[in-house]
């Protein structure tokens, strides 16, 4: 049953999120997005299952949890493929896809120091152009610097 690999790896869950359909290799990246690698959550990762759409995908499934609008924009950077099924009694009674807009507006910060959108008097919102999605590029609208997918990841990290 190549289809259903994925339940032989980790149960379902009774409530929480399960955020699916992410790239192979970004399980752990979401995780660290979420902060959800400490002591407050249970949390199953699966990584490089066969997908029932097309190639392989890791799965993260966090107990308990609700995502926030901002935590589910930050996932669209490094999983803009992903799926948000919300779970309850063991059923979905939700399922949003991410997205990943062409602007990235406020939840990046630019790496360069001397950039006007780090300028604590300077009312500016950082924005940045999308110059590829997988893996994710950026580039600053205000300074030019490119800002990559592990620049990111650090910047929601700890
Ligand atoms: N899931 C879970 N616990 C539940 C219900 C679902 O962990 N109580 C997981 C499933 O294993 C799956 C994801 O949540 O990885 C979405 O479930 P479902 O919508 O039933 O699966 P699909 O129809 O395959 O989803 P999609 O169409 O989005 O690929
Ligand atoms: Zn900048």
């Amino acid at each position: 049953m190549p289809g259903n690999s994925q339940e032989l790896v980790v149960r379902k869950i009774e409530r929480g999120t399960v955020i699916d359909h992410i790239p192979v290799g970004q399980a752990l990246n979401v995780i660290k997005i979420l902060g959800v690698g400490g002591e407050k959550h249970t949390v199953a990762v699966v990584m490089n299952v066969a997908s029932k759409k097309y190639g392989r995908k890791d799965i993260v499934k966090v107990e308990g949890k609700e995502l926030s609008t901002v935590e589910v924009n930050r996932i669209a950077l490094v999983a803009p493929e992903a799926t948000i099924n919300v779970i309850q009694d063991y059923k979905v009674v939700r399922k949003n896809r991410v997205k990943l807009p062409e602007r990235i507006q406020g939840i990046v910060r630019c790496t360069n120091p001397s950039c006007i959108t780090n300028k604590p008097r300077e009312p500016v919102t950082p924005t940045f152009r999308v110059l590829s999605r997988s893996p994710l590029l950026l580039l600053c609208e205000y300074c030019g610097s490119r800002i990559s997918q592990e620049d990111v990841v650090k910047q929601y990290a700890g």
